[in-house]
């Protein structure tokens, strides 16, 4: 399969692409300075590529877990043809070593029970499981794009008024999906009905995913946006320089309790202080229904080093104690809407998010 540039890409750079025997993701570790590209050949390879966020972000992490499992499924096809049992066992080694690497996002490991429905399937022989696997992958993928465009168009429909200026945390693009982007997607969107919008993006400590990835998808589209440190944002919505938060979701239970990166539950709070709509954007697979509420979703503790330094560089004396949760939780009664491929979700979210999974897949996709 190959990426029509300016449909699965930003920019023309495609944030994770099949090809056949490999993967090939853009390395999201060496932006916006270096444009690299990792070519995973094993679905080891796909692991290492997540464990250290060379590709990250919940609905990428969907796309590259299938793709992984569909490069397991032809490595296992190659010495098990012959051996159902076997090569449903290495593909089992896959999907596990697969959702070992990162715990809170939730597409993950939907994407790995969408696959495992296939592999489980006795009906089927390794090679049409297999054949079958890499359908599925691909597929997801495209669901992907066809979503985060569906969600742009009716999230951009809660973007009122004449001169909107929206806060984004984190970065829930083209690159934290397939392409396009869920909160991006949204301001993509907008702005294209309105080109008066502006972007503030928080820096998002510590990985600085709003600063290196949101600013350079932005600037690549032509989107106005300014940059500010995390601990800015209270200052401008005191001032009325802020209409709208729109952030993307890593899981989002059954109540509407968000997870989403961590800094997120604070903008939440000072948009609810300040009477700013407070929008979350994710496709339909992003939504646990097992999961009651927010306070069971595993939150992902990343290493010390993030929080002391970036980089080379160590600003923390040697041997400070460190805390380093990834994610937090936002309530879902500071969420003013959930906005997904299928419509808009409004509180209470228990009720509306059910009749969206009841509505199905759009029409259009
Ligand atoms: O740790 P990351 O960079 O994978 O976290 C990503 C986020 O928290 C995003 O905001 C979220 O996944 C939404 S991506 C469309």
């Amino acid at each position: 399969m190959t990426l029509v540039p300016g449909v699965g890409c930003v920019g023309g750079v495609p944030t994770v692409e099949w090809r056949g025997g490999e993967v090939v993701m853009i390395d999201q570790r060496r932006l916006p300075l270096q444009e690299t590209y990792l070519h995973c050949r094993t679905w080891q390879d796909v692991a290492d590529a997540i464990c250290s966020m060379a590709v990250r972000g919940a609905p990428a992490l969907g796309v590259a877990a299938a793709m992984g499992m569909a490069l397991a499924a032809s490595s296992a096809l190659m010495e098990h043809a012959d051996d159902p049992a076997a090569f449903r066992g290495a593909v089992q080694a896959a999907s596990e070593g697969l959702f070992a690497t990162r715990p809170t996002a939730y597409n993950l490991p939907w994407a790995l029970e969408e696959m495992e429905a296939i592999w489980r399937r006795e009906d089927l022989s390794p090679a049409e499981i297999t054949t079958e696997m890499e359908r599925r992958a691909v597929q997801i993928y495209k669901d992907d794009l066809a979503f985060c465009r569906a969600i742009g168009e009716n999230g951009a429909d809660l973007i009122q008024g004449e001169n909107p200026v929206v806060l984004t945390h984190c970065n829930a693009g083209a690159l934290a999906t397939a392409g396009y982007g869920t909160a991006l997607g949204v301001i993509r969107s907008a702005f294209a009905r309105n080109p008066r919008l502006r972007v503030i993006a928080d820096e998002t400590r510590p990985l600085l995913q709003g600063a290196r990835l949101t600013v350079w998808e932005l600037i690549k589209d032509g989107i106005p946006v300014e940059l500010i440190t995390d601990n800015m944002a209270g200052y401008f919505m005191s001032k009325a320089l802020i209409t709208h938060v729109v952030v993307g979701a890593d899981r989002i239970a059954a109540n509407g309790d968000v997870a989403n990166k961590i800094g997120t539950y604070t903008v939440s709070v000072l948009a609810k202080e300040h009477s700013i709509p407070f929008l979350v954007a994710a496709p339909s697979s992003t939504v646990d229904r097992r999961l009651a509420d927010g306070s069971v979703i595993p939150i992902e503790e990343r290493d010390a080093s993030e929080v002391t330094g970036y980089g080379d560089v160590c600003w923390a004396p040697p041997g400070v104690r460190v805390r380093n949760p990834a994610f937090d939780i936002t309530p879902a009664r500071n969420v003013t809407a959930i906005i997904t491929e299928r419509g808009v979700a409004r509180p209470p979210f228990e009720e509306s998010l059910r009749q969206l999974e009841a509505r199905g897949r759009p029409r259009q996709i």
